[in-house]
């Protein structure tokens, strides 16, 4: 049932162009986004001024680029939260917030319980799941089903970019309902979205590079991921990638934060991965993180650098070049986080490790 494949992971990372195009298929009907379950009426959608997005691990990842989409088109003010955390404090809610949890299993206890929590605090919830009829869905009042099909690698892969997708769709159905989106303007960047699984084929495509660096850092100690804008929240799911799978010390910094500290673990030869922002799409992060490559390289860092397909100043800066296909920047992330999950499946493999299984990791965590 591994189709050929020595690891599910490998079978589910190639699998991405199919689980984006299954999550996005049948959510635009008649101009219209719509949602699986819809216990909520559109005033009580329209009246939402402030969204929470709970979840953990990958899937607090895909609430961080989800946050960037849904305050863009919708201009409600978006907080992402770690479930764990969320519920055990303070937390402002009211009948007029939406909460959106996001869950491939569907029945991490963390999640589920800030569901609960929200709910007791008259919030509404909006489920975004891969398991049909789990906990979080069946105690939600509204529900978009990612439709990756079963993950069997502990790591998530296929969820996790479908997940994206699934938020995207969730910001577009509040623009939507809020009206701050026209149904022509819907139908652009739901277009856009789904161009989208034939750019990450091309990824797939092209993965030469991902596997000789990681034979390069295969026995490094540490590597360090910085991104900005978009491409932070792609930084941690490469480093969360690189320690489930490859145990090893990995951390996910933006890039603006280096100088208040982070830069002090500069050393000869550590390798650091950058996700590099558009120099179309976001020239004046690209210019910033240009610096940023050429600070950390002067100290002696090994650059490893994911950028879109020409992008000169990265080509100049690189030891290592990761060329990915230019798409508009709020969907970077589906081609970005790609090779990133391939190198972490690479290294754990060139150090003997089981990527399915990875030690004292859970598929679905049902305890606190
Ligand atoms: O099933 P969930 O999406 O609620 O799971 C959340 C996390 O446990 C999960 O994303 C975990 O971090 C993965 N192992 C990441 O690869």
């Amino acid at each position: 049932e591994k189709g050929g494949y020595d690891y599910f992971m490998l079978k589910e990372i190639d699998e991405q162009p199919g689980a984006v195009a299954d999550t996005l298929r049948g959510h635009l009907l008649n101009g219209q986004i719509v949602l699986d379950e819809q216990r909520l009426d559109a005033q009580e959608l329209r009246d939402v001024d402030k969204v929470f997005v709970v979840a953990c691990g990958s899937s607090f990842h895909a609430g961080l680029i989800g946050k960037q989409a849904i305050e863009h088109w919708t201009r409600v003010p978006v907080e992402v939260e770690l479930a764990s955390e969320f519920r055990y404090r303070d937390p402002v809610l009211d009948r007029q917030t939406l909460v959106v949890a996001i869950s491939q299993s569907g029945e991490t206890a963390d999640t589920l319980e800030a569901v609960r929590y929200a709910r007791t605090q008259r919030a509404k919830v909006l489920a975004i799941c891969n398991t049909n009829g789990a906990q979080i869905p069946r105690e939600s009042d509204a529900v978009l089903y990612t439709h990756a099909g079963p993950e069997i690698g502990v790591a998530s892969t296929k969820a996790f970019l479908a997940q994206i997708a699934a938020v995207e769709l969730v910001g577009l159905a509040l623009a939507q309902a809020r009206g701050t989106k026209y149904v022509d303007e819907i139908q652009r960047e739901f277009d856009a979205l789904a161009a989208i699984p034939d750019q990450i084929a091309r990824v797939l495509e092209q993965l030469d590079a991902v596997r000789a660096v990681a034979r390069e850092i295969a026995t490094s100690k540490a590597v360090l991921f910085l991104g900005r804008h978009v491409g932070y929240p792609v930084a941690l799911e490469g480093a969360l990638k690189l320690k489930e799978l490859a145990y090893m010390h990995a951390e996910g910094f933006p890039a603006g934060e280096l100088k208040h500290g982070p830069i002090a673990l500069i050393e000869d030869g550590l390798p650091v991965v950058v996700i590099m922002p558009s120099p179309i799409g976001r020239p004046v992060l690209h210019q910033k993180m240009g610096s940023n490559i050429a600070e950390i390289k002067a100290r002696g860092a090994r650059t490893i650098v994911i950028a879109e397909e020409g992008d000169l100043v990265a080509r100049s800066h690189a030891d290592y070049l990761i060329e990915v296909p230019a798409v508009p920047t709020l969907l970077t992330p589906f081609v970005t986080t790609v090779p990133l999950q391939v190198l972490a499946a690479e290294i754990a493999q060139a150090r003997g490790y089981d990527v399915d299984k990875p030690r004292n990791l859970a598929k679905s965590v049902t305890v606190e």
